[in-house]
């Protein structure tokens, strides 16, 4: 499905995001930035130990401490069909609070990455909506809404690369609202 606009096309896949050929493929990361679950797994998996080598610089470097939830940071794709991953932290689900602006800061800072790179095709999963626990259709909401309102530089396709169907359907309804 594609959305047609003056601003980045909104393009909607049912997949592996770890399979997508784009400039730039979006890691649902933590903030330790050396690997985990998900969709963390699969990218350091499919991408080989030169993400994890630039991962360990970043560390060993700028962030001492991590990266925090929120922000956004690239290394090279290694063996993926991209040129870049942009990794970045969302939040955790919190039913007694608001952290829906954490999450729309990593579709935010994400593009903003992919556009000071040059990137024109980005590849994002449904950040947090997994072991972070956020409930799909509100995350799929923040996102749309996010990658909608976000500047996006040189971005011409944000790809939303959904894992089964569910998550197909949650994007697609955030798209038409
Ligand atoms: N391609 C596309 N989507 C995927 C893939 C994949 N290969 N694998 C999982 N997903 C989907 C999940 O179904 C979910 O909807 O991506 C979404 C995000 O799930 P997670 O990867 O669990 O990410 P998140 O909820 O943000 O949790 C991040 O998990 O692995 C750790 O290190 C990671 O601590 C961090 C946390």
């Amino acid at each position: 499905m594609t959305e047609a606009a003056s601003r980045p096309a909104i393009v909607l896949v049912q997949g592996d995001i770890t399979d997508q050929s784009v400039d730039a493929i979006v890691n649902a990361a933590n903030s330790s930035l050396l690997g985990g679950g998900g969709v963390d797994g699969a990218i350091h998996r499919r991408g080989g130990p030169e993400i994890l080598a630039d991962c360990r610089r970043l560390r060993a470097s700028h962030y001492g401490k991590g990266l925090p939830t929120g922000h956004a940071v690239a290394t090279t794709a290694g063996r993926l069909p991209a040129r870049w991953v942009i990794h970045t932290v969302g939040p955790v689900w919190r039913p007694d609070e608001d952290r829906s602006p954490l999450l729309a800061s990593c579709y935010r800072e994400s593009l903003r990455v992919a556009g000071e790179l040059g990137a024109r095709t980005v590849a994002f999963p449904a950040i947090s909506t997994g072991i972070c626990g956020w409930p799909l259709d509100d995350g799929a909401r923040v996102a749309v809404r996010a990658v909608r309102e976000a500047a996006a530089g040189s971005v011409e396709e944000i790809r939303f690369v959904l894992f089964d169907e569910v998550a197909y359907r949650a994007f697609e309804e955030a798209v038409a609202g």
